[in-house]
């Protein structure tokens, strides 16, 4: 009778940031307890989990996602119960979603609000960047709470004028006082100004359609937000992070700061960037509204020379920023302007797959890189490490069976989030996850969600200590 809390994942690929070999991992209960050649002496009684032929991978953990949450007059359309089911499917065993603070409300309400959303329902674990809309004196007086609680790292808008935005000196104020408390600041980086002026000039002509979307999302003014940032970073003495970045006229900087000022930044892109571009939003009619996110798609230069700053770690992880909105409601909200279409896409579910295919096949980045910047890099980065974002005996046995061989097509058909439309319809992949353990337990297997609900757990995160050099 096989022990149900040891499990004996055998004669796999192993591989992790550093390592590649084949060999057997040993999990008991929730954690890793022996990983090596040959562990069958140490294995009576555990299930037996034959692996020869798949690869082993750490529990993807994704930094960037938006689950429930309220945003321009709806809600995202996945909760924490069918987003992490399908995270799991993906591969990804631990999710960093986002606690909104709500303008005239304080950080701690928002974040009892999320953990109630999340308690229950993610079947994976999860754990919270605290998303800053409203600093001032009052409200700046618990962040030292909330990082002692473990919600390590802030987000704050340079963009969402008047909803989310905070201002240059409040961004400055809250990175001088989160480098004292072991703290850091992620941004999402546009000139709002810019935006703000475009809109109305675009809609009184009459340019109602998607595709003026991303001409008043302009990689001109990226470009500036994240080199605005990077400067309040850097006067600061601290670092920071910046989250979706898409186009070289963003990237050229931060690799400006590493470089020329060899002041730490890190930077995150996702796959829509690096797989899809601005003709998304050309499509016949209303299609474009299904790529509406901010920032836009941009051109396929653009995905080129993220690919390559992958490669060579000026971009250091790969997250979703899975913000799903069905088409046929909630995209319609803005058929007769675009800029009344709630922003975001699914993808969630997509990122292991869509990376090892268009990444590692097609030798854009190899193995070991591939798990760096889906695994390690979010968890070391974000207080994680090595908990999660590795395998190694007393991590999390957060763990992904990947067989190399099985073939598919993206389809919302077959997708497990909950959203009328994929991000990817029709992308091929070779590669995918037959196995999902989170902390021991089975999320996905032989093809079927099988996790408890509600058997996430929130994760408490270790201060930031690091600098870039630790994750490139
Ligand atoms: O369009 C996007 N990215 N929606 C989600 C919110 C954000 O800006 O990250
Ligand atoms: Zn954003
Ligand atoms: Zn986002």
């Amino acid at each position: 009778m096989p022990n149900g809390k040891m499990k004996w994942i055998r004669g796999g690929r192993i591989v992790t940031a550093t390592e590649d070999f084949t060999g057997d991992i040993l999990v008991r209960d929730e954690k890793i307890v022996a990983m090596g050649q040959d562990l069958k002496a140490m294995a009576l009684g555990a299930e037996e989990v034959p692996a020869a032929g798949l690869l082993v991978f750490p529990g993807g953990i994704d930094a960037h996602t938006h689950l429930d949450l309220p945003f321009m007059g709806t809600s995202s359309s996945d909760d924490f119960q069918t987003g992490t089911i399908a995270a799991a499917a993906g591969g990804t065993t631990s999710i960093i979603d986002f606690a909104i603070q709500s303008q005239g409300k304080s950080m701690k309400d928002a974040l009892n609000v999320w953990h109630e959303k999340a308690a229950g329902k993610a079947v994976i674990d999860y754990a919270f960047h605290m998303a800053v809309t409203d600093l001032n004196e009052r409200t700046m007086t618990e962040i030292p709470g909330i990082i002692e609680g473990g919600i390590t790292s802030f987000k704050c808008f340079m963009a969402y004028k008047g909803a989310l935005m905070v201002d240059d000196g409040q961004l400055f104020r809250l990175m001088q006082m989160v480098k004292k408390l072991g703290g850091i600041v992620t941004l999402h980086a546009e000139n709002a100004e810019l935006i703000e002026s475009l809109v109305p000039q675009f809609l009184k002509e009459g340019k109602t359609a998607p595709v003026y979307h991303e001409l008043a999302h302009t990689a001109i003014g990226e470009g500036e937000a994240t080199n605005r940032a990077i400067s309040l970073s850097r006067a600061a003495g601290h670092p920071t992070y910046i989250v979706h970045l898409t186009c070289d006229e963003a990237l050229h900087h931060v690799k400006d700061s590493l470089t020329r000022h060899r002041h730490p930044v890190f930077a995150e892109t996702c796959p829509q960037y690096l797989l899809l571009d601005r003709e998304y939003y050309e499509r016949p009619g209303f299609e474009g509204a299904k790529w509406i996110m901010s920032p836009p798609l941009r051109t396929k230069g653009d995905q080129e020379v993220l690919w390559a700053a992958l490669r060579d770690g000026f971009i250091q992880t790969i997250a979703t920023d899975h913000c799903p909105f069905d088409f046929h409601t909630q995209k319609q909200m803005g058929k007769d302007n675009f800029a009344k279409i709630p922003n975001g896409a699914p993808g969630i579910e997509n990122r292991m797959n869509l990376m090892y295919t268009y990444g590692v096949l097609q030798n854009r980045i190899s193995l070991n890189r591939f798990v760096q910047i889906l695994c390690t890099n979010p968890a070391k980065i974000f207080g994680m490490y090595p908990q999660k974002g590795t395998l190694a005996p007393g991590a999390d046995a957060d763990i992904v069976l990947f067989d190399p061989n099985v073939e598919n097509t993206i389809s919302v058909k077959t997708s497990k989030h909950r959203c009328d439309y994929s991000a990817f319809e029709g992308f091929k992949t070779k590669g995918a996850p037959v196995g999902v353990l989170g902390r021991g337990e089975w999320l996905f297997k032989d093809g079927k969600a099988v996790a408890p609900k509600g058997w996430g757990k929130f994760v408490k995160r270790a201060r930031f200590s690091g600098t870039s050099e630790m994750v490139r």
